[in-house]
């Protein structure tokens, strides 16, 4: 199945809490993955705890927020054999040594700006759509590996948001600061009952977003090797292939260059790269021939070729 769509909510966790998800997306997830634990380190009204606790799993979930709401969530979950704990933060609290290692650790985070929590210090729906929120995106998702058993699931299910007219996507960014072998799927989850649909927007370009997307990783890699990926991945994004390099470096040159000045560009551009590679001046000439708008002018003078 590669679009979850479940129009029908399911049975547990609370529909009228801001954000909610739908049971089934977590009942998909447990038969999908066979998993025996499930941790929820963003809980919000229990949908994931409900369902593990109806399938017979064991179930932990935290949340940062410690209202009485919560208060009354957690009395009830730990009376049906749950294991909760609140004011936790997901992106800075060790999870693996809290709760121990679970099969499937899931989280459906707060993201863009249009939900408030107000859960307090730390409260990822207060964080904007920037830097500082993909940095505690990432830290709870490789937290969150970190309490995953070898050979277990880690889920992240997140959408994206369009504010004054910018579009704000954060599965891509996400995945670019994770280790790339452990990716197993992403899945389109269609949304419904979604309050801001019901709203009159006029006409919107493109239409309203109704999806958000179940990122699905399996932890497979010793620690060491994980954060080699992600590190490298990072540098990857930071500093892009070596065809788009050159091509920025030639762009920014004014169209026409002559070697020396392209590896001296490119040599403070990109030195993430040219520390990768000794010889990235071979590299760079290289790369010249193969791209097509890239033409030599003459001896060792290189320029963009107009369209
Ligand atoms: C989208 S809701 C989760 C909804 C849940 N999947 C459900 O079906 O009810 C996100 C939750 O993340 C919590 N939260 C926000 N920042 C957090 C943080 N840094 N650590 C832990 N929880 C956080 C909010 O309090 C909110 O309950």
């Amino acid at each position: 199945m590669s679009i979850l769509s479940f129009p029908e909510r399911g049975q547990g966790g609370d529909s009228t809490y801001r954000g909610n998800c739908s049971p089934k997306v977590y009942e998909w997830l447990v038969q999908e993955t066979r998993a025996r634990s499930l941790l929820d380190p963003v809980m919000g009204g229990g949908t994931s705890l409900d369902v593990a606790l109806r399938l017979g799993l064991k179930a932990s979930g935290s949340d940062l927020s410690t209202s009485p709401y919560h208060q009354r969530l957690k009395a009830r979950l730990e009376r049906q054999g749950a294991r909760v704990e609140l004011g936790v933060d997901a992106t800075r609290t060790d999870l693996a040594a809290l709760f121990g290692q679970h099969d499937l650790v899931v989280a459906h985070p707060a993201y863009g700006t249009q939900i408030v929590y107000g859960s307090g210090e730390g409260d990822m729906s207060q964080l904007g759509d920037g830097d500082a929120f993909l940095d505690a995106l990432q830290a709870m998702t490789l937290n969150m590996r970190e309490a995953t058993t070898d050979g277990g699931y880690y889920v992240v299910i997140i959408g994206d948001t369009r504010k004054q007219g910018r579009y704000h996507s954060y599965q891509g960014p996400l995945l670019g600061m994770l280790p790339a072998s452990e990716l197993r799927a992403v899945r389109i989850k269609a949304q419904h009952n979604v309050s801001s649909a019901k709203q009159d927007y006029g006409r919107v370009r493109f239409g309203l977003t109704l999806h958000e997307y179940v990122l699905i990783l399996q932890k497979e890699l010793p620690f060491f090797q994980a954060f080699g990926e992600v590190v490298k991945a990072q540098q990857a994004r930071l500093t892009g292939t070596w065809k788009a390099i050159v091509r920025q470096a030639l762009t920014q040159l004014g169209g026409r260059a002559d070697l020396d000045t392209l590896y001296d560009h490119v040599f403070r551009s990109a030195p993430d790269r040219v520390k990768q590679n000794p010889n990235f001046k071979a590299k760079v000439r290289q790369t010249l021939q193969l791209l097509p708008e890239c033409q030599p002018e003459e001896r060792g003078i290189w320029r963009l070729a107009a369209a």
